[in-house]
């Protein structure tokens, strides 16, 4: 008919999500994760935004765009093969999330960073659970959050080669403004502990500059050592092994030199974590301080994963005034955290922190 108005029906608007997921500062609790022990970490405000659309392509599969790194991926679901850098998280996450039967869709996905990669704030984690949220999410699927942190832990484990543990994945997903989060690794159990500083106490990350890299470094060789000292000892986890007040274990005179420093190191973690809730709980923060140092002496010096460049960072923060400084994370390099008294300025490059809230879908 003449003036009629022909229209071709729109294509149904393809589904898309946002997720964010924060990075992490861990408070004390080190290399304690994977040794069934106890960790204080709490969610930072920064993290990575992952944005997923159903894809109108014709090809079937994922296509994956990292913007601040202006690069692309590009794979299918059904048969994943292992690659480098970025692209070893994304492809990780996705072939983990099917092996677990979750029905992926053809997707788009565009993944932008706030978190530098290599300062030890668990970029990883972030980019992990931001991927996994928004994947799950467009597949009308979903997994409880300790079953999310283990898949993801998988993918640091299987895809990109760093045998880390649950600490990152948890604290990424549990993360509370205002609070740490207390985490028992042998039961998994996680305990709120009130963090909101006051009276012009604050909390600071320093980069050491000397990007890390769990896979490359000395990391998993301290996870190896753990399992050596556990099968020497005959224990399943270095959690089992009975503290004696204090004194010297008696189980650590078994051991060769080096794997007694990396127990010791352990043990009195766990013991230093339960001491720093205790002080949070007292309002001491002096003492939170010195458990802090304390921290990173026995990291320094029986864990033996600091660096130069990490010892000259935590140098520049106290003599800044710092109550207390330790490395976070794994070490080897990464960012140090401080604890500022009031009245102190933190030195240039500071960047202050806090507990903020933990992953979620944002609006498109
Ligand atoms: C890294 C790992 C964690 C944990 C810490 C050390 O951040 O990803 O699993 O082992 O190091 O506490």
């Amino acid at each position: 008919m003449p003036g009629e108005v022909h229209r071709t029906p729109a294509p149904p608007a393809s589904r898309e999500v946002r997720a964010f997921a924060p990075g992490r500062v861990n408070l004390i609790g080190e290399h304690t994760d994977y040794n069934d022990g106890l960790a204080l970490p709490f969610a930072i405000a920064e993290g990575v935004f992952v944005h997923a659309r159903e894809s109108q392509s014709p090809t079937p599969g994922i296509r994956a765009y990292a913007s601040d790194l202006g690069e692309h991926d590009e794979f299918s679901v059904a048969q994943v093969a292992h690659a480098p850098g970025w692209r070893a998280f994304v492809r990780g996450v996705a072939a983990e999330l099917h092996a677990a039967g979750v029905p992926l869709p053809d997707v788009e996905l565009e993944i932008h960073g706030e978190v530098r990669r290599g300062a030890g704030l668990s970029s990883s984690a972030a980019l992990e659970i931001a991927l996994a949220l928004a994947l799950l999410e467009l597949a009308d699927a979903k997994l409880d959050y300790r079953t999310l942190a283990a898949l993801c832990s998988r993918v640091e484990n299987l895809w990109v080669g760093a045998r880390t543990g649950l600490l990152d994945q948890l604290a990424s997903l549990f993360g509370q403004p205002r609070e740490a989060l207390l985490i028992d690794f042998s039961s998994l159990a996680i305990e709120p502990i009130p963090l909101e500083l006051a009276d012009g106490w604050r909390m600071v990350t320093l980069d050491s500059g000397e990007p890390h890299s769990l896979a490359q470094s000395g990391y998993n060789e301290r996870r190896a050592e753990c399992a050596q000292a556990c099968e020497l000892l005959g224990v399943a986890s270095l959690r089992e092994i009975e503290q004696a007040d204090g004194a010297a274990t008696p189980a650590l005179a078994r051991l060769p030199a080096t794997l007694a420093r990396r127990v010791r190191h352990v043990l009195d973690e766990n013991t230093r974590v339960l001491a720093t809730v205790a002080a949070l709980h007292r309002g001491d923060l002096a003492r939170v301080g010195g458990l802090l140092d304390e921290s990173h002496a026995s990291l320094r010096d029986n864990y033996e994963c600091s660096t130069p460049a990490v010892e000259a960072t935590v140098r520049r923060l106290r003599k800044a005034g710092a109550a207390g400084a330790r490395m976070t994370g794994g070490g080897f390099g990464g960012s140090v955290l401080a604890l500022l008294p009031p009245g102190t300025q933190p030195p240039s490059g500071a960047h202050e922190v806090r507990p903020s809230p933990g992953a979620r879908l944002l609006a498109v």
